[in-house]
């Protein structure tokens, strides 16, 4: 129970904020900090000591570092609250749930969607999906280049999926769908590409391999899946992201 709560990014988060905010308070207390500035210089260091103790990746760190601070600043500036909450939802249009997904947008490199082109069939029918497919830069420009391919995007935040529907649009050989990727089926897909982050990588090659069908390409752009050799590794010249290939046996 105590790690799957210490997996929870938002409870550490939460737990390195208090903590700090604790220390600080009890430093004034002591008389050993005066003044708002050094009082939230110390909650931000003890919380970004306490987020380090916890393991949390680097970007936390700063972003402890930086909460208070930055908080009581924009406070000085006397926003209006419904600023925040226009932050908030333009926040949750674009991204979703990145805290359940633990996946940023980022887009993928043209040179990536060129190295992928070489790996389909020019010949024959295919079906390909791209798990998390953001604004449909991959799935669009493969379903122009591939017609007699079958091309999926599937996109749980609804910013990124309205861009890929405007961009797709009229595109037969297309279907795009707004939800949790993991909570479809694979089956009868011969392409998998994810440009995810390290995360759910484990999952997606568990979900890959009981879903679909041996020979089945999975490609992942940047993160390998760990612990798996891959087939190959593609490094297109323009990007030093690599491309993981590997083979559903
Ligand atoms: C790094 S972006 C890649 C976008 C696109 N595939 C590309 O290469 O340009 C990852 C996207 O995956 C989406 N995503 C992450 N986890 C997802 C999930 N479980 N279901 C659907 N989309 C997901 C994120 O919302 C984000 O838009």
């Amino acid at each position: 129970m105590r790690l799957r709560l210490l997996r929870s990014p938002l409870l550490v988060a939460l737990a390195a904020q208090s903590i700090g905010w604790l220390l600080a308070f009890a430093a004034a207390r002591l008389g050993l900090v005066a003044g708002p500035w050094p009082l939230l210089a110390l909650q931000a260091v003890a919380a970004a000591g306490m987020a380090t103790l916890l393991h949390s990746p680097w970007w936390w760190i700063v972003l402890h570092l930086v909460f208070s601070p930055a908080l009581v600043a924009l406070h000085g500036l006397g926003l209006a609250p419904g600023w925040y909450l226009a932050a908030f939802v333009v926040l949750a249009l674009v991204f979703g749930n990145p805290v359940r997904t633990r996946v940023p947008l980022f887009l993928s490199h043209r040179a990536t969607i060129e190295a992928l082109a070489a790996l389909l069939p020019a010949d024959r029918p295919f079906r390909f999906l791209d798990v998390g497919s953001g604004t449909g830069r991959v799935v669009v420009a493969l379903a122009r280049a591939f017609p007699q391919g079958e091309f999926t995007g599937i996109e749980q935040a609804i910013l990124p999926h309205l861009i890929a529907r405007w961009r797709g649009r009229g595109l037969p050989n297309l279907n795009l769908r707004r939800a949790d990727a993991f909570a479809l089926s694979w089956a009868g897909y011969d392409v998998l590409y994810a440009f995810l982050s390290p995360v759910p990588m484990p999952a997606l090659w568990h979900k890959a391999c009981a879903e679909l069908s041996p020979g089945s390409l999975v490609c992942s752009n940047e993160f390998p899946i760990p612990g798996l050799v891959p087939e190959a590794r593609v490094v297109p010249q323009a990007t030093r992201r690599p491309l993981w290939l590997y083979r559903v046996v």
